[in-house]
């Protein structure tokens, strides 16, 4: 990764921008959000903002930009003690925030989403208003940017450009990235952090919450590391190194490459012939696509995101039709068949979008952990649900999955994002699966996490699942793979094992070049 900021470090006098003291929080249930937690940000620095899932990140930046009041601490910036009411008040301090989930309106365009909650905006037409400022920014900022496309049209990448340049817009000089690059391509990732060298050079602060190590020793001047809502005293990035880092995090060393056990492939277990498949803005996305996996393999499928990836996995998880082509599992054909019947044929689907069609937001942590099983034993038996089975699996598939919540009963939307994510894989990876098709199954996981759910991916391989590992990061691909194909505007450009594998050619291929000698 290169280090946009690496020379200009030296001559840079840091000033108090911002400082969070002893910010309590807590939640109902008995949860300590934030615990004393102290953070203070300089003028031109990044600040990064670490710790496990559920440590208490963003909430406290829930805080600071007015959407949770703390139970006491104190918030000052440059110097001043504030009260921060609500987001308004937030942005009017010069706090801006980008958050995990995006809060776009996707019907509006881009500058209708800008000037949409401006105070002293026009009411005729107020998008016309910040139109020029708008691409100013952009130009100034490297952020360019259709400001009349809608937001719904937009790639997650587009869309977070849109979140950076409205907080901008609104006079930002805190601005605060809650996991901003999971969401985005390698090379997106890299131009983000061109602006934030950007906004560091022009004294802003920034609060840069991640759970990718690189980017945090690539990037950020300093680390504050959050554990079961405490922080730490904050270290120079310069003074640290990824494995020390990992151990403050997570209180143990993380292995960062596994080891795994020879392939050895069984049967054929999944299948694809001939796919072809339209987006859901009526574009072909799917161009004849085949490929298969075997009992006891990780198939793995890099590609730029957008390149008919999403569908793929949709089709073969029976929530979208194809308009060519077959799905078979273990030679039986169920092509188009509904997600119910696919499911209960023994293929599991970890999902891209967690919140959308990875589980029901407002019901229970427990109620989301048997949602597509209730109707087969052990929970049910004939039309009655088996009460007792249901409470001892989901208490298990907590402890083991060391989901953090306060009780199987908690509404799942109070869970934080890694938590919600660790949900999905205890449902999905649990059982014994035939197939199991994941698209980026530790995005938003911290390391340790991280770590857990690629062993286990490994252990329902070696106990002969087949698996198809949708993902962006070659790092995750390549350490889990048997053999890697390539994916690209619909089509495999090629497909290698992954032993043989080397990062120039699947960058070739990812960018168009089909591999030499032709698809295998
Ligand atoms: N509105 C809420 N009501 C109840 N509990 C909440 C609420 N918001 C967060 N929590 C709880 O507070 C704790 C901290 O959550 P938070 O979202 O701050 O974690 P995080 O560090 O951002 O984690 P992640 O890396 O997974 O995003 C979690 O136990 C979470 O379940
Ligand atoms: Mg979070």
């Amino acid at each position: 990764m290169q280090k946009p900021f690496a020379e200009e470090a030296a001559n840079r006098e840091p000033t108090g921008l911002l400082s969070l003291n002893g910010i309590v929080k807590h939640f109902p249930g008995g949860v300590v959000a934030n615990d004393h937690v102290d953070l203070e940000v300089r003028s031109g620095e990044v600040h990064a903002l670490l710790g496990e899932n559920g440590a208490g990140k963003t909430t406290l930046m829930n805080i600071l930009y007015g959407l949770y009041k703390p139970d006491s601490g104190e918030i000052r910036i440059k110097g001043n003690t504030v009260q921060i009411g609500s987001p308004r008040e937030a942005i009017a301090l010069g706090v801006g925030m980008v958050h995990q989930h995006f809060m776009l309106v996707p019907r509006h365009t881009v500058a209708e989403n800008v000037a949409l909650g401006l105070t002293g905006s026009p009411l005729w037409r107020p998008d016309r208003a910040v139109t020029k400022g708008l691409e100013e920014l952009g130009q100034r900022y490297g952020l360019p940017v259709d400001v009349h496309a809608r937001i719904g049209q937009l790639s997650a990448g587009e869309q977070q450009r849109v979140e950076i340049l409205r907080a901008l817009y609104r006079g930002a000089e805190i601005l605060i990235l809650d996991e901003p690059t999971s969401v985005l391509t390698p090379q997106e990732a890299q131009q983000l952090f061109e602006v934030l060298a950007h906004m560091r050079r022009e004294g802003h602060g920034v609060v840069l919450i991640t759970h990718k190590l690189d980017e945090v020793m690539a990037v950020a001047d300093r680390v504050t590391v959050m554990r079961q809502g405490r922080s730490t005293d904050p270290v120079n990035t310069k003074d640290i190194d990824k494995p020390a880092l990992a151990r403050m995090m997570v209180g143990r060393d993380i292995v960062f490459r596994l080891t795994k056990s020879a392939c050895e492939p069984g049967e054929e277990a999944l299948k694809v012939e001939g796919l072809q498949a339209r987006n859901d803005r009526g574009r072909q996305v799917l161009d004849d696509l085949s490929l298969s996996v075997c009992r006891g393999e990780i198939l793995g499928v890099a590609g730029v995101s957008g390149n008919g990836q999403l569908e793929l996995v949709e089709v073969i998880a029976g929530l979208r039709r194809p308009t060519k082509g077959r799905v078979q599992i273990l030679g039986r054909d169920l092509t188009g068949k509904p997600a119910r019947v696919v499911a209960d044929a023994g293929v599991a689907h970890v999902p891209e979008e967690r919140l959308g069609t990875g589980v029901v937001p407002s019901m229970s942590v427990r109620d989301n952990l048997i949602l597509k099983r209730h109707h087969r034993p052990p929970f049910s038996k004939g039309a009655l649900l088996q009460t007792q089975a249901i409470r001892h699996y989901a208490h298990q598939a907590i402890e083991q999955y060391g989901i953090v919540t306060p009780g199987a009963r908690t509404p799942t939307k109070l869970l934080s994002g890694g938590n919600i994510q660790k949900l999905i894989l205890a449902r999905e990876l649990s059982g014994e699966p035939v197939v199991i098709v994941a698209a980026h199954p530790t995005y938003g996981l911290d390391v340790g996490a991280t770590e857990q759910i690629r062993r286990l991916l490994l252990k329902q391989r070696d106990s002969g699942a087949a698996v198809l590992l949708v993902s962006e990061d070659l790092d995750e691909i390549t350490a889990l793979s048997d053999r890697i194909a390539v994916i690209f505007e619909g089509r495999i450009m090629g497909i290698v094992p992954a032993a043989e594998a080397n990062l120039d050619e699947l960058g070739l291929m990812m960018a168009g070049t089909p591999m030499q000698g032709g698809p295998a």
